[in-house]
């Protein structure tokens, strides 16, 4: 979530010891894990496209976010949870997902909804058991989805037992495991100072005085996510032991929460002030002290090294929002690419308007600048307004949805989805201080509302609560639009978003080009159109890609030279304009408002 642009060594005897325990930690597990630990090269498909066996899985993967309080509810208490995610695994399948990313199902006393961890090993009730999740993993498998966990290695609750601990005395051995720290003494209203100018993402000093000890501790979010003290090596070893855990029982990666805050400045100096104030009423800072910091990279090259040790090309995700592809590329291990294979670029997917040459730069950014690692492009999650609301100019949200999903899925990156994105759903904030959930939309209230509305009900059908729950009430309430916006009413439309997101997934899966063909430029200087061409794979065609990014009709001539085309006679694939149908040259071709075309060329 931090800078959320939308608010504000290796030895081989080393080596064959770790295969050698990772095969007697597999042994003694049960099938469930096992059958899931099956190396991922030739993924036969069940009822979907076979997907070519060119590389480790996750390369070619759409990616499905699943918020799972907000998926589906399958014992009417108006909470979605595991076995509802289980039900819905055909729609997933019919979608073409590969992985399903999973926001936190851990215990928790939920005040970040989730994100706040009191037990590492163990699922929260209100989401099922282990037996339930279990269950979701040798389904999914059976669907050809892999399920990804949300691993928070930055904070714990402070429920956790290993807080609990710390906070008890001075001298408890687990004291060190968290970031506590003495004030400055008193100030003139009597109250302990702060030991900096630290303040937490979420609103207000990131220290929390404890008067039990007389001392702060750091938080980067909520004061009841208290930052564990990474400098410390017996909180690796733990954290690695819970990534071990998962491993085991046969989960596919782990998406890393908050990753670049792991580290702060061990001489605690104060943050730059960077002028103005945020929505919490904080005199902004650089972060410079508590963000991002290099020692964070030699945590990565380990627990990379860690799930390489395992079968079966497990992943990792990163939230990475940093400034520029100079510093995301230090995140894959640049050049020696032992870090995470798969970190967030949030440049191109929270541009936030609809500007080509943005567009055209960090498209190109990610296809040449990050030393042959591969892209992953995201658009909407959890923390942010939807992709919907953020470029849609409320005239032609519907075909500039379908801009989005074409730059998504017909681009060279993995692509991550998050649940509703398929369907159009739209950002419900809170319209009243007193129905706000997200903490920091009461907080904030009312220049921060929350990630209320990012997070409402997945919208199934046009009946009660969507088909989302049975409930009287749902945790968030379903949006208003759910009678024409629902999967059972898109599945009807052969038009509708929906269908547009599975033509895409389809042709991704389906295309060498697609999958793997370089991505080029074609004419660069447009200001209107966003076009490109992936180069032919494997003796397939090359396709080209033209993107309409205005209001208003455009023509374009396209020549794919730069690609070592000669001939522009091309042939429809996808388009969402009819008139585009039987385009058949890449000269004078006129793009309707906000349209989306996508031919081969013969
Ligand atoms: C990440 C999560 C966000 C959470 C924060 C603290 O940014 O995506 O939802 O509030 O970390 O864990």
């Amino acid at each position: 979530m931090r800078n959320s642009p939308f608010r504000s060594e290796s030895c081989s005897i080393c080596a064959v010891i770790l295969l050698v325990q990772a095969f007697l930690v597999f042994a003694s597990f049960h099938s469930v894990a096992l059958a899931a630990q099956q190396p991922a090269t030739n993924d036969a498909r069940v009822g979907t496209a076979p997907q070519h066996s060119d590389g480790p899985w996750w390369k070619h993967a759409v990616i499905y976010e699943i918020y799972p309080r907000s998926f589906q509810d399958s014992n009417g208490d108006g909470v979605g949870d595991l076995n509802g995610i289980t039900e819905r695994l055909d729609y997933l399948q019919s979608l073409g997902i590969d992985a399903i990313w999973l926001a936190p199902i851990y215990p928790s006393p939920q005040v970040d909804f989730g994100y706040d961890i009191s037990d590492y090993e163990n699922i929260d009730p209100q989401y099922g058991t282990l037996a339930d999740f279990d269950r979701l993993v040798a389904e999914a498998k059976k669907h050809n989805i892999r399920i990804i966990m949300d691993m928070v290695m930055n904070h714990t609750s402070d429920k956790h037992k290993w807080f609990l601990e710390s906070e008890s005395s001075k001298n408890n051995p687990k004291r060190d495991w968290y970031i506590w720290r003495d004030g400055k003494g008193v100030g003139p209203d009597g109250k302990p100072l702060p030991p900096n100018n630290w303040i937490s993402d979420f609103g207000g000093s990131a220290w929390q005085y404890d008067p039990k000890t007389n001392q702060f501790y750091y938080h980067e979010f909520y004061k009841q996510q208290p930052d564990l003290n990474w400098r410390n090596p017996e909180v690796e070893k733990a954290m690695f032991d819970v990534v071990r855990f998962w491993l085991d029982r046969g989960v596919a990666g782990f998406r890393l929460d908050a990753v670049p805050a792991l580290f702060e400045d061990p001489e605690l100096r104060d943050e730059p002030y960077t002028g103005g104030t945020d929505a919490y009423g904080d005199r902004k800072v650089s972060d410079i002290y508590t963000n991002n910091l290099p020692e964070v990279h030699g945590v990565m090259r380990r627990l990379r090294a860690l799930i390489d040790s395992y079968p079966g090309n497990r992943v990792l995700i990163g939230e990475t929002y940093l400034p520029n592809v100079e510093e995301l590329d230090k995140w894959y291990g640049g050049v020696k690419h032992n870090e995470l294979q798969l970190p967030m670029d949030m440049q191109v997917g929270f541009i936030n308007k609809l500007d080509v040459s943005a567009f055209r730069k960090h498209i190109n950014e990610a296809e040449n600048d990050i030393n042959g690692n591969w892209p992953l492009f995201v658009f909407d999650n959890h923390d942010n307004q939807r992709s919907w609301d953020r470029y849609g100019d409320g005239i032609h949200n519907a075909a500039i949805a379908r801009v989005i999903a074409s730059v998504l899925l017909t681009s060279r990156a993995t692509a991550l989805m998050y649940y509703g994105q398929e369907i159009g759903m739209v950002t419900t904030p809170p319209k009243r201080k007193q129905d706000v959930r997200d903490p920091i939309g009461i907080r904030g209230w009312p220049k921060e509302k929350g990630r209320d509305g990012e997070r409402t009900p997945m919208q199934w059908s046009d009946t009660k609560d969507a088909g989302f729950s049975t409930a009287a009430a749902t945790w968030l309430p379903v949006a208003t639009d759910y009678p024409t916006v629902n999967v059972e009413t898109e599945q009807g439309e052969p038009d509708s978003l929906l269908h547009w997101y599975k033509q895409l997934i389809a042709m991704r899966r389906n295309d060498p080009t697609l999958r793997d063909g370089k991505q080029l430029t074609l004419d660069e200087n447009n200001s209107s159109v966003l076009s490109y061409v992936r180069q032919g794979v494997g003796g397939n065609p090359a396709i080209v890609v033209a993107l309409n990014f205005t209001p208003s009709e455009q023509t374009i001539s396209l020549d794919p030279a730069i690609a070592g085309i000669t001939d522009n006679t091309v042939k429809t694939l996808l388009t969402d304009a009819p008139s585009l149908e039987q385009t058949n040259s890449l000269r004078n071709i006129v793009l309707p408002p906000f349209a989306s075309w996508i031919g081969s060329i013969q």
